[in-house]
């Protein structure tokens, strides 16, 4: 029995029973996984818009989604009757007329520093914070240019009504707490779990002061089964590291009582915890029954080690059929991986909503 996409189903009937939609727009903060173009509008070396990425979108068009075609949060848009694709804030082809039902703000900048000469709490605050800040700005500056567009009461209902979608920390963790150096020997990784789980406290907390009531926290990922680190797992037949994916598992059950707090803490705040930790695992481990014959290599380059600028349209290994591959490059999943995720997300989580 192959995998089939039901959600959509039942939301094309709903939609035939004449039953609108009851959010009015999905707002996206966040890293490179839900990324949709903002990171070409910032200087940072973390870039996807160019070939081979989106060969697979509308109009074969690398637009700095970090795959070969829609990301997660396109599906879910379209999934609950919004546009298909959800623009980014930064990209100047789009202005206020295109964000009044969805706009992304995350980045796959995430400001990584590399000056040695900070202290280790000011590098943390630099790296993590500040960028998820800045995302909250450019959300207050987005606030002020639709109740321009639209006139403050309906600015304000379609803020108030829409879904927020935040999907943080896998680079976190990959990139600055087990890369860097002397950051995993001056914290341990709980120490780290909750400072992160912090910050995301922070920014649910001031995201619902400004006015969002409903949310969406998305859970790690098996980290440790990303191609990238199978590759550097050498010794072990190329296996998905254990102790990434068990630090992954912990830091969800954290933000599910995170989550749970919160609920019970802000009036009238509907919080959910998105977890596409068992999904992804179970493609991984199984991917001929989702339809796939690839999931420990990526099907850009060699599909080892390649992101980004690595992944380019001259790379000779670049696979030819992506929905073969679960991975699109050695960090991100394929246009097909995110569909499947996404239905997963809106039967489990985002339904509510529905
Ligand atoms: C947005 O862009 C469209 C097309 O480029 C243009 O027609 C429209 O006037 C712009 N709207 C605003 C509010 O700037």
């Amino acid at each position: 029995m192959a995998y089939k996409a039901i959600p959509l189903l039942l939301l094309h009937l709903l939609q035939i029973l004449g039953i609108q939609a009851k959010v009015s727009s999905i707002i996206v903060f966040g890293d490179s996984s839900v990324d949709s173009g903002n990171n070409n509008h910032i200087s940072t070396i973390l870039k996807s818009n160019f070939e081979p990425y989106g060969r697979d979108f509308f109009g074969s068009k690398p637009t700095g989604r970090f795959s070969n075609g829609r990301i997660p949060t396109d599906f879910i848009s379209e999934a609950f009757g919004l546009q298909p694709i959800i623009p980014a804030y930064l990209d100047p082809v789009y202005n206020i007329s295109d964000f009044t039902s969805g706009v992304c703000f995350a980045s796959a900048g995430t400001g990584r520093l590399t000056s040695r000469d900070l202290t280790l709490i000011t590098q943390l605050y630099l790296q993590s914070v500040i960028p998820l800040w800045k995302e909250l700005e450019y959300y207050k500056e987005y606030q002020k240019q639709l109740q321009d567009f639209l006139g403050d009461e309906e600015a304000n209902n379609v803020l108030s009504e829409a879904l927020y979608l935040i999907s943080i920390g896998t680079n976190d963790f990959l990139e600055n707490y087990y890369i860097v150096p002397g950051r995993s020997s001056d914290y341990t990784v709980e120490e780290y779990q909750n400072f992160l789980a912090g910050i995301a406290r922070d920014f649910v907390t001031g995201l619902y002061q400004l006015g969002a009531r409903k949310i969406s926290l998305t859970g790690l990922p098996p980290m440790g089964c990303l191609p990238l680190e199978r590759t550097t797992n050498l010794i072990f037949g190329s296996d998905c590291i254990e102790e990434y994916n068990n630090v992954a598992q912990d830091f969800n059950e954290k933000l599910k009582g995170l989550v749970e707090k919160l609920n019970k803490e802000l009036a009238l705040i509907h919080l959910v915890f998105s977890n596409p930790y068992d999904i992804l695992l179970q493609i991984i481990q199984n991917p001929h029954f989702f339809g796939f014959d690839k999931a420990a290599i990526a099907c850009c380059a060699t599909g080892l080690f390649e992101m980004g600028y690595m992944c380019d349209k001259f790379n000779p290994f670049t696979c030819t059929d992506a929905n073969k591959y679960v991975f699109w490059d050695s960090f991100h999943p394929t246009e097909k991986t995110n569909g499947i995720v996404a239905d997963y997300t809106i039967k489990n989580s985002l339904g509510v909503f529905l």
